[in-house]
């Protein structure tokens, strides 16, 4: 059994789970219920009000989990971390923020395998601004179309925003092609790295990424938290999305001044014990060390790929260079009712368009199964999984 098992409750209560949806929510570390629990009944008070201890104590918490996390992703200062609920949430902001700066006429590119969260915002904004949404080809194999990014930059276009790791077949994507070849044009790059965080080293400086967006409850944290990095002087230049306490330095009838980022993107009480257990799992991810996550997670994915090749009628749409999230499909036979009788027999897997309903297009197919891993899964899971998918199979053909 994977030794990391041991840290997730969830596996000792139900011994028998074959978890296999990290990629739609991870488990929970039981460090992090500990520390959320830990904080609420021996520390808690809002933050950067009170002038008594537990308020000093909870602030300082949670303007060092702020510290902890601009280390995990690389970033130059804790300044250029905003928390936010989620990933989502973080893409919202960015664009909330971002269209008030963009033009009728601006060109925002998203790619055909974007989850709705990173194209349904940017959308959005055609109908409210007049911008014009771009959309960067996905070739058979599942790579972007580099050549296609490269023709069609120009100086309209203000951002690329794709994700570092399809939520569908996994590839991680060419960050530093991509900033590239944005930056040639002067355009920002948004990284959606809702599913990367969890299992690759980020370093946002190295990559020089200009905005990248995360959530806490897919990296073993609790749900509730994200983050939206930005470079500090391009959050200085936005506006803030939400207005309300803790965000501005004065406030009159005639005149509101904001603070600096990060606060100026952190109106109203912020979810402080969120923010908490969310340290606590990234201290738990760097110490295994990031690289040591995508190793096994490759060594997974090709074991997986491997077994399941071997299925009769199963079609494969992650590639060889996925890492922990694995789709497919199987001639003849209802996505659904495959993951209904998995989930019956404790076989948790996703089934369905996995929010990326364009990409299904894309493929020519209307559902795909994905089974997405965390750092607790092992070859033993990949075989009942397997073991359960050709019983199923004997029910259904
Ligand atoms: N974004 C999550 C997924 O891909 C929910 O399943």
């Amino acid at each position: 059994m994977n030794e990391l098992k041991k840290y997730f409750p969830i596996f000792q209560k139900n011994p028998k789970i074959v978890y296999l949806d990290s990629g739609a929510s991870a488990q929970k570390l039981q460090s992090v219920i500990d520390a959320m629990d830990d904080f609420y009944t021996q520390t808690y008070a809002n933050i950067h009000r009170g002038l008594y201890k537990w308020s000093e104590v909870s602030s300082e918490m949670y303007d060092a989990v702020r510290e902890k996390v601009a280390k995990f992703i690389g970033a130059k200062s804790p300044s250029e971390i905003v928390f936010t609920r989620g990933t989502t949430d973080a893409i919202n902001l960015l664009a909330g923020s971002y269209s008030k700066l963009l033009m009728a006429g601006d060109e925002v590119i998203v790619s055909e395998l974007e989850h709705h969260s990173n194209m349904l915002p940017w959308k959005n904004l055609e109908n409210e601004k007049g911008v014009r949404v771009k959309f960067l080809p996905v070739l058979g194999d599942g790579n972007f179309d580099y050549a296609w990014l490269k023709q069609n930059v120009g100086e309209r276009t203000k951002l690329v925003c794709v994700s570092g790791q399809s939520n569908v077949i996994g590839i991680k994507n060419n960050i530093p092609e991509i900033v590239k070849i944005a930056h040639q044009v002067g355009a920002k790059v948004l990284i959606d790295g809702a599913q990367l965080t969890v299992h690759s080293a980020v370093n946002v400086s190295r990559d020089d990424i200009d905005f990248y967006a995360f959530s806490g409850h897919k990296i073993y944290g609790p749900t509730g938290i994200g983050v939206l990095y930005g470079k500090l002087d391009l959050l200085k230049q936005m506006p803030p999305y939400q207005l309300g306490g803790d965000m501005v330095e004065s406030v009159s009838f005639d005149n509101v001044v904001f603070k600096e980022p990060p606060s100026k993107f952190e109106a109203g009480t912020p979810p402080i014990a969120e923010v908490v257990g969310l340290g606590v799992a990234v201290d738990f991810l760097m110490n295994i060390g990031m690289d040591n996550v995508e190793r096994e997670g490759a060594e997974l994915t090709s074991y997986a790929i491997q077994r399941l090749s071997k299925i009769d009628g199963v079609h494969i749409i992650s590639g060889k260079d996925s890492n922990s999230i694995v789709s497919f499909y199987i001639d003849g036979i209802s996505s659904f009712d495959v993951g209904t009788l998995l989930g019956s027999r404790g076989i948790c897997v996703r089934v369905g368009k996995h929010c990326a309903e364009p990409l299904h297009h894309r493929f020519g197919i209307d559902s795909s199964i994905r089974l997405s891993f965390g750092i607790y899964n092992d070859e033993t899971d990949v075989d009942r999984f397997i073991e359960e998918l050709e019983k199923v199979l004997l029910l259904l053909r």
